[in-house]
């Protein structure tokens, strides 16, 4: 294997800057390809002047941390995990063998991947209480909002978790995590259907239980199409990590102030929750139900290039030559449909698809399918409804944060998460007593 290992040395590189209010030269190492902040820090107008800093609101373009975890060349649409092409662990893993590649670094050999699989399966059940304080929820309670609520009421029931500089310690809560995310969340979604919580059935895989957990009713086992199990992975795999994104930003920000894991965790998820993060598939299906039919799809072509709207599904701020997962996902989707039947909104996405590919104004703005352009047709296909969308995404990234989580827990160069603002309101304000301010 060849170690292509970022350096941090500076290499002689550096970048020279005037301070044209001062007339001084400072000479700031690059190091990594980035400029340190401290070191803009150290440029001043005057002895007694603020520290120069950079305005980037949304972190467009600041490195917030080294990490080894994931790969993302968004020019030629590569995604690795540890280094692993995500084609391949697509292709020959498995969800829990890739979250032990995130959290641990590299593949286990047989012995690390039995003694992995036999903690997550035996972690599986929650304390009862769990159960009752989720039942506890309203008969419409969005799911998300009961995963994200549970996972956080999760902390209160391992109180020792928030011991974080014990090795062991974390790896207890890692395994419990990964392992009573599904349970969570299929007791979320059974919640909203108003039917009995079904309890792990560690007879079965990971994804084949949580779909058991979901659809169980009277029968004595429920056995999910074996090829439905496998597209369940494939999707957990594509979704278990994707470097600093919304949500794995919060958990490191929360996580940074030495908080337990759980509510570290229970940021990742709020952050998922939002529309603009994980709810775009949950868009492509509204999308496509308001074109109807395959007919009318030039006519909405022609008013996304008119500016009325987005082609949703479309477009990503890091791919721009293609989102691999985009390929990865249609053939899960054809998988899913050989045993579902074919969702009739599937012609109307691959119309659009074709179209849109061949037209200039996508072609120039390098505009291509995502991730999210086929999964909500997939989730759908499985008789998830769209409120569920976000959970069957928190679940796989759980084993991304964790692995985020631990890799900040272990850096010395982190410190608590804390950015710089630009002050603009008024000061040294005279106080006026209430009765003073009239109206
Ligand atoms: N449909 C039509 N036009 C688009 C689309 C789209 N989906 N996406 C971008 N454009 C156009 C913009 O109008 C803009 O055109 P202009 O230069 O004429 O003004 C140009 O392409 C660049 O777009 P930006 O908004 O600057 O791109 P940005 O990188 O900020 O946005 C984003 C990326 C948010 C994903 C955007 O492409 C989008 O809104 N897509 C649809 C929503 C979506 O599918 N989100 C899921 C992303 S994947 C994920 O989060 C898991």
């Amino acid at each position: 294997m060849t170690d292509q290992t970022a350096t941090s040395s500076s290499d002689g590189q550096s970048l020279t800057v005037r301070d044209n209010r001062t007339g001084q030269d400072y000479e700031l190492p690059i190091v990594d390809g980035t400029i340190r902040g401290s070191d803009l820090a150290k440029i001043k107008a005057g002895d007694d002047g603020p520290a120069l800093a950079v305005f980037d609101p949304g972190f467009i373009n600041t490195a917030s941390c080294r990490s080894a975890i994931t790969y993302i060349d968004g020019d030629q649409g590569v995604l690795e995990y540890r280094g692993y092409p995500i084609e391949q662990l697509a292709e020959k893993s498995n969800y829990l063998e890739v979250a032990y590649l995130l959290v641990h670094g590299e593949l286990p050999n047989k012995e690390q991947s039995d003694t992995w699989v036999h903690e997550i399966t035996y972690h599986t059940f929650v304390h009862e209480n769990v159960k009752t304080f989720m039942q506890g929820f309203r008969y419409d309670a969005h799911p998300m909002g009961m995963l994200l609520a549970s996972v956080g009421a999760l902390s209160t029931f391992y109180p020792e978790s928030s011991n974080i500089t014990d090795a062991g310690n974390r790896h207890m809560q890692i395994v419990r995590l990964i392992a009573k995310m599904p349970t969570l969340g299929a007791w979320a979604f059974r919640h909203a259907q108003g039917k009995p919580y079904v309890y792990p059935d560690n007879d079965l895989g990971y994804a084949a239980n949580f779909l058991a957990m979901l659809f169980r009713m009277s029968e004595q086992r429920f056995e999910a199409d074996e090829r439905l199990i496998r597209a369940l992975e494939v999707l957990f795999i594509l979704h278990a990590d994707h470097e600093q994104n919304c949500s794995t930003n919060a958990v490191r920000s929360v996580g940074s102030s030495q908080v337990d894991p759980y509510s570290a965790m229970t940021a990742g998820i709020a952050a998922l929750y939002g529309p603009l993060h994980g709810g775009a598939n949950e868009a492509v299906l509204r999308m496509l139900r308001r074109i109807g039919s395959i007919d009318k799809v030039p006519e909405f072509i022609e008013g996304v290039k008119a500016g009325k709207e987005r082609l949703m599904g479309f477009g990503h701020r890091v791919y721009k030559n293609y989102d691999p997962r985009a390929k990865i996902i249609k053939q899960a989707a054809e998988d899913v449909f050989a045993v579902t039947g074919v969702n009739p909104l599937l012609k109307i996405a691959v119309e659009l698809e074709k179209i849109a590919l061949e037209d200039e104004y996508f072609v120039k703005r390098r505009l291509y399918p995502n991730v999210d352009f086929y999964s909500g047709l997939i989730y759908e296909a499985l008789s998830f409804p769209p409120e569920m969308f976000t959970v069957l995404f928190a679940i796989p990234r759980t084993s991304g944060w964790l692995a985020q989580w631990l890799e900040l827990v272990d850096d010395s160069d982190q410190k608590i998460a804390r950015p710089k603002q630009i002050y603009t309101g008024p000061r040294k304000l005279d106080y006026v007593s209430c009765q003073e301010r009239g109206g």
